[in-house]
This record gives C-alpha cells, sequence and structure tokens, in this order.
C-alpha cells in the first residue's frame, strides 16, 4: 500500500481535499496517509521550530534539529520512500515524475512555513525539493496536496476506467483534445460533425490534430519537446 507521511505545522490541514473523491474514496484501500506535526519535535520551554537567519534578513528559517529529527522518527534510516520537501526552489513537478512517485512505495513529505529550512538539513537528510509552478504559496500544504492527488490518481484501482490516467494530457506530451457531449445543440453551437459520424478513424485523427493545435498555440515549451519525436 502506498503511504504518504507529512511533516507539517498544521496537521489539521489535511486530509482536506485528500478526503473526498478519487482519493478519498481510495483512502485505506490503494493509500494512506498520516501526518506529522513539526512542532511535537521541537525542545526547549518555547517549542521552537524556526530562529533568525544567520546574516540577518527578514523572515524565519526552520530549525535543522527539528527537522531531522522529525524526519528521523517517521522515516528513519533504510524507509525506502523518497524524501520531498516543497519549495518553489524545487524542480518543477511533472507527470513522469508524478508517475514514478506513483510506482514506488509511498512519499515522505516535508512542508516548510517561513522563509525556508536550514539548508543543511537539506543536504543531511537528501531532501529532493520539488516546486508546483513558479508561484509562492504561504507553505507546503497545499502544494504536498497537490502532489499527493496527482500520484494516488494513478495507483492501481483507483480510476474506475483503467487508461484514462495514460490517455490524457501531458502523457502523450500533447494538450486534450476538446470534449462534447449532449445536447447535440447548445446555445446555437453544434457538435463538431466529425464526432457524430461514427467513423471512429475520422475521430481518432480529428482529436490528434486538434491536441496538436492546442499545444501549439498554448505550449510552445510542450510542443518543442513533442516535435522531433512525431513519427
Ligand atoms: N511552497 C511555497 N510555494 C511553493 C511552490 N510553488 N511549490 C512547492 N512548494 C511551495
Amino acid at each position: 500500500m502506498f503511504r504518504a507521511s507529512v511533516l507539517t505545522l498544521y496537521p489539521e490541514m489535511f486530509p482536506g481535499p485528500l478526503g473526498v473523491s478519487l482519493a478519498g474514496r481510495a483512502m485505506g484501500q490503494a493509500w494512506t496517509l498520516d501526518t506529522h506535526l513539526l512542532r511535537d519535535f521541537a525542545e526547549g520551554r518555547h517549542r521552537a521550530v524556526d530562529d533568525t537567519p544567520a546574516g540577518g534578513g527578514p523572515g524565519m528559517v526552520m530549525k535543522p534539529d527539528v527537522l531531522a529529527r522529525a524526519i528521523d522518527h517517521v522515516a528513519p534510516e533504510g524507509d525506502p520512500r523518497p524524501r520531498l520537501y516543497m519549495s518553489p526552489r524545487g524542480r518543477p513537478l511533472t507527470q513522469e515524475r508524478v508517475r514514478e512517485l506513483a510506482a514506488g512505495p509511498g512519499v515522505v513529505i516535508l512542508c516548510g512555513r517561513f522563509e525556508g529550512v536550514d539548508e543543511r538539513v537539506i543536504e543531511a537528510r537528501a531532501l529532493e525539493e520539488v516546486s508546483i509552478g513558479d508561484y509562492v504559496l504561504s507553505g507546503g500544504e497545499l502544494a504536498a496536496m497537490v502532489l499527493v492527488d496527482a500520484v494516488v490518481r494513478l495507483l492501481p484501482g483507483v480510476m474506475g476506467h483503467d487508461d484514462s490516467g495514460t490517455e490524457e494530457s501531458f502523457e502523450a506530451g500533447l494538450l486534450e483534445y476538446p470534449h462534447y457531449t449532449r445536447p447535440q445543440v447548445f446555445e446555437g453551437r453544434t457538435i463538431p460533425e466529425i464526432l457524430v459520424s461514427g467513423d471512429h478513424a475520422r475521430v481518432a485523427k480529428w482529436r490528434r490534430s486538434e491536441a496538436e493545435r492546442l499545444t501549439r498555440e498554448r505550449r510552445p515549451d510542450l510542443w518543442a519537446k513533442y516535435q522531433p519525436r512525431k513519427g
């Protein structure tokens, strides 16, 4: 069973959206979630998890000793799961990495708050920094939920229809083609003729060409990568 362990100052944010719909229904079946309050690993009368930055400057930095104790408690040496640290400075999350994670035993996720965490704990515990996009959230919790959601839906048995996970956006390196359903006419707009023709080969060709058009128009970065492998 895939195990997600989350280290956070706000365990009450979980499971949140992970507790409903697809992920929620599969919880306890295909995957488990455990959350750990970082403050429980702090010492001293004030149980401080952060301190002022060396060298000065604004904000606070999460203490390496507290984080290391939490990580060692949740994932002792020998735990095979990758240790992720959600951070806007990380390598951008991709569907490829999501697929790799879904094929593994689980994840340990450190959610940062404040300005960030002491660099030494990133090195000492081999944390993989992961970003979910070029914008700054107030903490890693929402980013962790995004990552877990993307992974869990790929676990065996979670999605109803077995290839709906691999046929869609990004899996082929293209954005998804447009979808339609009844009614045949909506506010004067009709469903493209080809889709109601019953000609499956023409439908497939149309969808491919629409996916290519949308990718070219909206995501030149994906389009450039897709071009060379086009047969
Ligand atoms: N924490 C704050 N912003 C983030 C982002 N964009 N990705 C991952 N973790 C974050």
